[in-house]
C-alpha cells in the first residue's frame, strides 16, 4: 500500500470547514492508502513560542477531533510530532544543506510576519519552519501529502529539498512526495468570509448543539431581504453555500425558490440548514464525548500510533546517518 502523510498544526480547534474538507478527505483515504496522521505541535511553536500555553489543549483538541470524524486507528496511524524526536533529528541534518536563499523565498515566511505583527518572527525556528515540514514528510517517505492549496509552498520546498540531498549524496533516500490536492467546496463562516478561526466566524467541532444552533440562527444572509417580505438572492447568502454542502439537492431547490420568491423567510431557511448540520454533528458529538470521557483510551490510542510511526522513522534516520557519514 502506498503511503500517505499528512498533519495539522496545534494552534486552535478545528471547524466545520476542515471537516468538509481536509478531515472528510483524509477519512477516504484511509480506505485506499497506509496513511499517517498528526498534530504538529512543534510547528505551533514558531508563532506561539512567546504564550505556549494553548498547544497541550490543541493538542489534544485535535487528536479528539480526528477519531470523532471518523479517522480509524485501526486503518491510519495517528500521533504527535513531538513525541518523535526523529523529526527533530531530521530536521537538524536538513537545516544543514538548505540554502537560506530557499527559505527566505517561500510566499508564507513574509506573509505569516506581516500578519502577526505583534510577534517578534525574526527568528531561526520561524525561518525553518518549511525545513521542519519537510523532516515531518520526508521522513516517512509518501508517495502523496494531501493538503490546501496554502501548503503548496512548503511541499516545493520538500520537494527541492528532497532533490538536493539525494543529489548531494549520490543516493535516492527520499523519493519526491508528490501534493494531492483535492478540490473542496469553499465554506463561509457565520459573516459570509472563508470561514476560518482567525475571523471569529467559525462553527467548531467543539461548539455544543446550543452553541452551533445560535451561530447558525444569526448567521448573515442575503443584504437585500431586510424585510420577510424582501425577495433575495440565494447566490448572495452565505446560508445558502452552506445548504450546497449539507442539505439534499431538494431542500436546496425549495429554499432557494423560498429566498427568491420570499415564500420563506431566513429564519425558515436557516431551520433546514440547522437540521442537516445537526445530522452531521451528532455522531461527532456522541463520539468526543466518549472519548473526553476515557482518556485512557485516547493515550493508548496514541501511544500505539507513536510506536508504529517511530518504526519507519527509525528506519529512515538509520539510512540518513549512514548517508551523512555518521555512525
Ligand atoms: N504546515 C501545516 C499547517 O499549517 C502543518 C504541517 C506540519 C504539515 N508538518 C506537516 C502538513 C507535514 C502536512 C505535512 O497546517
Amino acid at each position: 500500500m502506498q503511503r500517505v502523510l499528512s498533519g495539522v498544526q496545534a494552534s486552535g480547534k478545528l471547524h466545520i470547514g476542515n471537516l468538509v474538507g481536509a478531515l472528510g478527505n483524509w477519512v477516504r483515504l484511509q480506505e485506499t492508502y497506509d496513511c499517517y496522521y498528526f498534530v504538529a505541535d512543534w510547528h505551533a511553536l514558531t508563532t506561539g513560542y512567546a504564550h505556549p500555553e494553548g498547544i497541550k489543549e490543541s493538542t489534544k483538541d485535535i487528536i479528539v477531533n480526528f477519531l470523532a470524524a471518523g479517522l480509524d486507528p485501526e486503518k491510519c496511524t495517528i500521533f504527535i510530532q513531538s513525541r518523535i524526536l526523529e523529526h527533530a533529528e531530521l530536521h537538524l541534518l536538513l537545516s544543514m544543506l538548505t540554502p537560506l536563499g530557499w527559505l527566505e523565498r517561500v510566499p508564507t515566511y513574509k506573509e505569516k510576519q506581516q500578519e502577526l505583527k505583534d510577534r517578534d518572527l525574526s527568528t531561526y525556528g520561524f525561518l525553518g519552519y518549511p525545513v521542519l515540514q519537510s523532516a515531518d514528510i520526508l521522513i516517512y517517505r509518501p508517495r502523496h501529502v494531501p493538503v490546501g492549496v496554502d501548503q503548496m509552498p512548503h511541499l516545493e520546498i520538500t520537494r527541492e529539498i528532497a532533490r538536493r540531498f539525494n543529489h548531494l549524496y549520490q543516493r535516492e533516500v527520499f523519493p519526491e512526495p508528490e501534493g494531492l490536492l483535492t478540490e473542496f467546496p469553499k465554506v463561509p463562516g457565520t459573516d459570509g468570509r472563508k470561514m476560518s478561526k482567525s475571523y471569529d466566524n467559525a462553527v467548531y467541532l467543539s461548539d455544543p448543539p446550543s452553541e452551533v444552533e445560535q451561530k447558525l440562527r444569526t448567521m448573515m444572509t442575503d443584504p437585500a431581504r431586510k424585510r420577510r417580505t424582501d425577495k433575495g438572492d440565494p447566490e448572495f447568502s452565505p446560508v445558502y453555500h452552506l445548504h450546497k454542502i449539507f442539505s439534499t439537492k431538494e431542500e436546496q431547490a425549495e429554499v432557494a425558490e423560498g429566498c427568491r420568491t420570499a415564500g420563506i423567510g431566513c429564519i425558515d431557511c436557516k431551520k433546514v440548514l440547522i437540521k442537516n448540520v445537526f445530522t452531521v454533528m451528532e455522531p461527532i458529538w456522541k463520539k468526543r464525548s466518549e472519548l473526553l470521557g476515557d482518556p485512557g483510551l485516547l493515550e493508548e490510542i496514541v501511544r500505539k500510533g507513536t510506536l508504529k510511526a517511530r518504526a519507519v522513522t527509525e528506519e529512515t534516520m538509520q539510512t540518513v546517518r549512514e548517508t551523512m557519514g555518521l555512525r
